[in-house]
């Protein structure tokens, strides 16, 4: 539309593009981060070639998965000389975090570095780069600092979809050898329980009906309650099953040592709680387990397995796992097929042990040859792969609830997820995203199950 004389023409939103790598926390990093540079007039685009600033939100954990980021920033670095727009490039995450001045030095197109703790001063971030014109590095963790900016009401409408993720606890104080986590995310932090709730109701308002409690080390979270009552993560899920309109809770990432008495519990007790829980073991040698200074034995995490499903019988097990630790002999990795034979899976996740600069394990002399790995990772891959098959194989014939959560590809086509985390894909009728359908599990796919609705 032609602008009238009378009409003052509005200048363009700037608009920014952020690519997530790496976990959930990322992922919630990011849609934080979004809402911040909302606030101060940015809008979000899903076309890197339209955006102003462009984010990597990065992930450290293993060296592919930070290789990827410096591949990223040479196709971003042609992008922008092809189209000549000045177009800023910032560096988020763990990466960041890691690698700090580094980056700028391998990539010079890079304008601004931040770590997962400073997000909150991008505005500011920003206008020191646009003064000085000189690339900004922040890697300081003020991990309190960020979460009381973040908490502030915000005069902007959240936007989360039907299932969200609320970080409560950030960072890890276990010091696993192999893990960069203590490092690039800095000492356990727990978010205070009213501040959590809080969001918890701002998101239910805004219509989400499942929440995913995040942390590093989830189950460490601690707080005071209501009343001036310690809280463990037991009652903070408690609490927030009070909250009317959200129907589901799940949390991740949990440690065994910190699954305690009152969340195993709460597995039996909270019917808001679903049963399904990812508790790594990362191997089933206590040779091992000591190596990497995860403080259990195999049998202990046998056993707390056992009691979490006199909890709840058809809680789904998750896990993840590392093959090739340094030392790992084939009798250790024996044991590690044997924890799995003993505690099946509905689902995991596994990789080749990759050396990560700055932790114990990275220097140990024994490193195991690739090929050992990856003989390794696929025998294990294969067990796992069928136990996954068997748990949703299992699944046929049951009537399960679906939580509907986006569209699928067919029309009149939704995709929900069950309490077991599984993808279900139905003919929805009249259902809308947000609906929580009964369904009949008819077939079995690799990652997904297909059924019809039945009457609640
Ligand atoms: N090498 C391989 N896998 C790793 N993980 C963490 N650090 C490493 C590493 N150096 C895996 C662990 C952890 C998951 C998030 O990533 O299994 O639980
Ligand atoms: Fe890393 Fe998890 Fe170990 Fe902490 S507990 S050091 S986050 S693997």
């Amino acid at each position: 539309m032609p602008v009238t004389p009378q009409e003052t023409p509005s200048v363009a939103p700037s608009k920014v593009f952020i690519k997530t790598y790496g976990c959930q926390m990322n992922v919630y990093d990011s849609e934080r981060m979004g809402e911040v540079l909302n606030e101060s007039g940015y809008v979000s685009t899903e076309t890197l070639e339209d955006a102003d600033l462009v984010i990597l939100n990065t992930c450290h954990i293993r060296e592919k998965a930070a290789e990827k980021v410096y591949s990223e920033l040479g196709r971003l670095r042609k992008l922008k000389s092809r189209s000549g727009r000045d177009m800023k490039i910032a560096v988020a995450g763990c990466v960041a975090q890691a690698e700090g001045e580094e980056i700028v030095r391998r990539a010079p197109v890079v304008d601004l570095v931040f770590g997962p703790q400073t997000y909150h001063r991008l505005p500011d971030l920003l206008d020191r780069h646009r003064d000085t014109g000189a690339a900004v590095i922040e890697t300081e963790l003020p991990v309190d600092e960020k979460f009381a900016v973040l908490d502030a009401p915000s005069t902007k409408p959240v936007k989360r979809g039907v299932a969200a993720f609320v970080t409560v606890q950030e960072g890890c104080d276990k010091f696993c050898t192999f893990c960069v986590v203590p490092y690039t995310r800095g000492a356990e932090f727990s978010r205070p329980a009213d501040r959590i709730l809080a969001e918890a109701r701002k998101l239910v308002d805004a219509g989400v009906r499942e929440i995913t409690l995040l942390g590093q080390n989830v189950n460490a979270w601690h707080g005071s309650g209501l009343a001036g009552h310690d809280w463990t993560l037991g009652h903070l899920l408690d609490a927030l099953s009070d909250v009317d309109g959200l129907e589901r809770l799940r949390y991740t990432t949990s440690h065994p040592r910190d699954m305690d008495d009152d969340l195993i519990a709460a597995h039996g007790a909270n019917p808001k709680l679903m049963p399904y829980l990812h508790l790594p073991v990362q191997s089933g040698s206590d040779t091992i387990l000591k190596a990497m200074n995860r403080k259990h034995t195999a049998a202990e995490y046998i056993e707390l397995v056992r009691r979490i499903r006199d909890a709840r019988p058809d809680i789904a097990m998750s896990s993840d796992f590392i093959v090739g630790f340094p030392g790992e002999t084939d009798a250790d990795f024996a044991a590690t097929m044997d924890l799995v034979a003993q505690v099946t899976y509905a689902q995991a996740f596994s990789f080749k042990y990759s050396p990560r600069p700055g932790t114990p394990a990275s220097t140990e002399a024994a490193q195991v040859p690739e090929d050992v790995k990856t003989q390794r990772l696929a025998d294990l891959q294969a067990v796992l792969g069928k136990q996954q098959a068997a748990f949703n194989a299992a699944c046929t014939g049951r009537v399960l609830d679906v939580l509907l959560e986006k569209p699928g590809r067919q029309k009149g086509q939704l995709i929900g997820r069950s309490p077991y985390l599984q993808s279900v894909y139905i003919d929805a009728g009249d259902h809308v995203i947000g609906d929580t359908v009964r369904v009949a599990i008819e077939s079995v796919g690799p990652n997904s199950l297909t059924g019809h609705m039945v009457e609640a």
